[in-house]
């Protein structure tokens, strides 16, 4: 089983360029099934989760061609087979954004249901209740989510919590929905945005993405198109918390700052210096850190997705933190692994009080989930000594070159799949 290995305690200093924002491709390229023409998709980051959806696309008959490491060309013309049942679909989430664009462009799905980080109960019932709206059945057997119709329609659709997932899975099926639909109280997170503006290129009608309300006028065909996903936030948030919690100095490259503002500001008000350029941010951090309250928020708030990472930055800031968690009921996981490196945190509730400590100390660690296994590994790269973090699945599925990355940056860290490589790895960073 393959492992990372760290020799922490190194300030990160560099450029770290960031990839194609994986929650976006991952919709868009369900997406793009929904046109009968050649659409080419560039920007697409290389991670697993990516490329087990391109399998499970390709696994329908549509064309998949990968023209370049970040560029795929697809095309739903081939399309001989509305189920999808990728045995490696159902270890994620985005699968379930096939159900919107099957179910759109041929009145039929049947998809795996949905697994992914196991953060919480994660439920899909506002997909469904959209779906219903549109006038679609909906039912789920042998762990199988199935929706069919005669005909969509239009429909108003108000989401009873902000759901990224539900906002792009009802927005696809309703592009061929017949007449208006209106979405309201719809997630405005950067990749919901990249999905409307991916499906207008193909010639839907879909205004006021980014808003909390969406409007939605149904069309018969959707033509090809040739489109750049936008950068990761939470890849470059990720790079943003590693160098202040290493105390190091960062250019974050290829980002749009504005979708990074919230970061930048929380980063900011702890003691970081944070530089924006047209697209790029740089986070130094040289002076002592403080304390902040956290609370994670549907966009433009606090993401989720960035919570477990700046929980690692708050473990050595003087004072006492507060990071409130509102939207996933089991994304405090790692507070045990942090605190084996001697952090000191604990959990009531929903809200991790984080009381700062002068230094951690490296030791064995498990990734819990995505973001909290990069996280650990942050935590690794501050903390004094050697660390390893098992379960990297978890970590490559959504960051692309991790390590390579990280290495560029001055990190002392590598994979190993022995504890003989470790040994070694140990023992040569050790000697630099
Ligand atoms: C997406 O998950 C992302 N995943 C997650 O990223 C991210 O954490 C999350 O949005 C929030 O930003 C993908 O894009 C593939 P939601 P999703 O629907 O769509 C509740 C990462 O690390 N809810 O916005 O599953 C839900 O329980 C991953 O990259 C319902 O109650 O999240 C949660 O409390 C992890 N019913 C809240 O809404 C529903 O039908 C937000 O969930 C749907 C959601």
């Amino acid at each position: 089983m393959k492992e990372f290995v760290v020799k922490g305690g190194t300030p990160l200093h560099g450029e770290a360029a960031i990839a194609g924002a994986k929650n976006a491709a991952l919709g868009l390229l369900a997406a793009s099934i929904m046109a009968d023409e050649d659409v080419i998709v560039r920007n697409i980051p290389d991670v697993s989760d990516v490329n087990t959806l391109l399998e499970a696309i390709a696994d329908t008959g549509a064309k998949v061609k990968r023209l370049e490491r970040h560029e795929v060309l697809m095309n739903g013309s081939s399309i001989r087979s509305y189920i999808v049942n990728n045995r490696y679909i159902r270890k994620m989430r985005a699968g379930y954004y096939m159900l919107g664009a099957l179910l759109g462009k041929y009145h039929y799905a049947e998809v795996a249901l949905p697994g992914g980080c196991t953060i919480g109960s994660r439920p899909i019932d506002q997909h469904l209740k959209g779906f219903e709206a549109l006038g679609a059945r909906t039912s789920i057997r042998n762990s199988m989510v199935l929706v069919e119709a005669e005909d969509l329609h239009g429909a108003n659709i108000y989401f009873d919590t902000v759901t990224v997932g539900a906002t792009i899975n009802v927005m696809m099926a309703a592009v061929y929905a017949k007449g208006r639909t209106v979405l309201e109280n719809a997630a405005k997170e950067p990749h919901v945005v990249d999905v409307a503006n991916f499906l207008n290129s193909m010639g839907a009608r879909i205004k006021g993405a980014g808003t909390d309300v969406i409007r939605i006028d149904g069309v018969a065909r959707l033509h090809g198109t040739d489109y750049s996903v936008i950068p990761d936030q939470i890849e470059a948030g990720t790079f943003m918390a590693a160098a202040a919690a290493t105390r190091g100095d960062i250019l974050v490259k290829n980002v749009i700052p504005k979708h990074l503002e919230c970061i930048s500001q929380k980063l900011r008000e702890i003691g970081c210096e944070v530089q924006e350029y047209d697209d790029a941010v740089r986070v130094i951090a040289n002076r002592p850190l403080r304390s902040a309250k956290i609370k994670t928020l549907p966009y433009p708030g606090f993401p989720t997705d960035m919570q477990p990472q700046i929980a690692v930055v708050l473990a050595t800031a003087a004072g006492t933190s507060t990071v409130n968690e509102t939207i996933f009921e089991n994304r405090f996981k790692y507070v045990d692994e942090l605190n084996r490196m001697g952090t000191h945190i604990s959990v009531e509730g929903n809200i991790a009080i984080i009381t700062g400590v002068n230094e951690l100390r490296g030791a064995q660690l498990v990734a819990p989930d995505l973001r909290a296994g990069a996280a650990l590994v942050i935590a690794a790269l501050a903390a004094d000594g050697e660390s390893v973090v098992e379960d990297i699945n978890y970590i490559l599925r959504g960051y692309e070159d991790f390590v390579e990355k990280l290495q560029l940056l001055g990190g002392k860290i590598g994979i190993a799949d022995s504890e003989e490589e470790a040994r070694k790895f140990f023992l040569k960073a050790g000697m630099v």
